[in-house]
């Protein structure tokens, strides 16, 4: 069968692993026992653009570091999201250690304290009334079980999502998502009922809104993107719900007020709410929920990667009690739903932020950031823009700041500059440098991290005032 379609897929949510930089980069960098590794690695696994050829291999993690094979040490911006607490966090390390000599498993029809203890936590914690939970290993996992309750709770099957999110590789996930990558080809028939719009993205309104001196024009808009959605609840009449990321990961910020107008249609119009905060849920954004920030409480949120820590894989559906509706099918059923290791590791990682103020320190750190972010934006020109919130911190560059036309082959040699300096971080939709550090992060090393992409930048794209 033709590989042909590799080539023409575009840029998505992270950097391929098919540009011709990582190749170059590879060829200088890694060292003949990594490149046997990486060899086996390509020769066993099943081969996917994020992925399998592997860039390099590592051989520790700890703290805010990821250790290569050859011994080079990087500051890990991006971490799969996984990484809040740093790498293998000693008081989650010793939980997890202590776990496994009490109790390593339970099947299902069994409880654990593990599982209550994290069920009864996250229903302290949660916005409103979240205080129903389901656990799964995964996230697209969880929005499966999040869609089957939608469905359920309101009788209808179909969905309103944004063009270019992700939501997890499962069909359903695949389906609500918005990226080729994984709708085209052989991912396909996906869900009917599947409807999209497209997102906020203020820098490059998908409606055609222009600038006004360097900034959105939300007089002049008045969030069309937020009346899409009502527009299409309105036409389709008969929509179950509304799953979206709060905050895009690209990332994107919602314009004021887009979340309570969405909100409010989705009451108008009868559709449930579903929050993605898989990766920026628990603190990223420098608030313990996305929501928090979004300013509405959404009727199912969902949580995963750095749930678990960044050592074992668990997520989430949080929902309330009046939408446990299902007692009698099967909504998740996952093989690990209420496993004790995934549980404690998972009520441990929630105790680590809130005891070590991590949320606080993410927006502390974060606004530090991204001030110095908007100083690198007025001395290079490639910088087009820069955004974010907490420690989920976008730069995006262009090759000329009034048209904007995306710089992507910029970007990845940026990014290939900075793994040389000891900083990794991924590239989102081809252009945008998006930096995810773990909420561990100090001023200092977000300064010394600020400092190579600074560097990288003057030596790439040349010209800095
Ligand atoms: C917004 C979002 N939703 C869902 C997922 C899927 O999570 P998982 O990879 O654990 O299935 C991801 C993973 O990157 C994500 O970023």
């Amino acid at each position: 069968m033709s590989n042909d379609n590799k080539a023409s897929v575009k840029p998505s949510e992270g950097d391929s692993n098919l540009s011709p930089r990582r190749a170059d980069w590879a060829d200088r960098s890694v060292d003949p026992p990594t490149r046997a590794l990486l060899d086996e690695d390509a020769r066993y696994f099943m081969h996917q653009s994020l992925s399998s050829p592997c860039l390099s291999a590592v051989r520790k993690a700890d703290g805010i570091w990821i250790e290569d094979t050859a011994g080079r040490r990087y500051m890990d911006f991006h971490g799969n999201n996984v990484h809040h607490i740093g790498y293998g966090h000693p008081r989650l390390v010793q939980a997890l250690k202590d776990q496994m000599d009490d109790l390593p498993f339970a099947p299902r029809r069994f409880t654990n304290e593990p599982a209550v203890g994290l069920a009864r936590k996250l229903a302290e914690i949660a916005p409103g009334d979240l205080g129903k939970v389901l656990f799964s290993t995964g996230g697209s996992d969880a929005i499966e079980m999040a869609l089957k309750v939608a469905r359920a709770a309101t009788g209808r099957h179909k969905t309103i999502s944004f063009w270019d999110a992700f939501h997890g590789a499962g069909f359903g996930a695949s389906s609500v998502g918005g990226e080729e990558l994984f709708r085209s080809g052989p991912a396909g028939p996906l869900l009917p009922g599947t409807e999209h719009v497209a997102p906020f993205a203020c820098y490059r309104c998908p409606y055609g809104y222009a600038d006004v001196d360097g900034k959105p024009d939300l007089d002049t808009c008045r969030t069309t993107c937020a009346n899409f959605v009502r527009y299409v609840l309105e036409k389709e009449g008969d929509v179950a719900a509304v799953i979206a990321e709060p905050v895009r990961s690209v990332p994107y910020l919602p314009p004021p007020g887009f979340w309570h107008s969405v909100r409010q249609a989705c009451d108008d119009h009868g559709a449930l709410l579903i929050f993605d905060e898989i990766p920026n849920g628990l603190g990223k954004t420098g608030h313990m929920f996305t929501s928090d920030f979004a300013g509405v409480v959404p009727d199912i949120l969902v949580l995963g990667k750095a749930l678990g820590g960044g050592v074992v894989p668990i997520a989430a559906m949080l929902t309330r009690p009046d939408l446990d509706i299902l007692g009698d099918r099967a909504i998740g059923h996952y093989t690990h739903e209420k496993n004790p290791v995934t549980c404690r590791a998972a009520l441990t990682t929630i105790e680590i932020i809130e005891d070590e103020g991590l949320v606080d320190n993410a927006a502390r750190v974060g606004a530090h950031a991204l001030d110095r972010l908007h100083d690198m934006k007025a001395r290079h020109p490639v910088i087009g823009d820069v955004r974010g919130i907490g420690l989920l911190l976008g730069v995006e560059l262009v090759l000329d700041t009034t048209s904007k036309e995306p710089a992507n082959d910029l970007a990845d040699t940026v990014l290939y500059a900075a793994l040389d300096k000891g900083l990794s971080f991924k590239t989102t939709f081809g252009n945008i440098l998006t930096l995810t550090p773990p909420l561990v992060t100090t001023m200092d090393q977000m300064d010394q991290a600020l400092d190579i992409l600074d560097a990288c930048l003057h030596d790439v794209a040349g010209a800095s005032v």
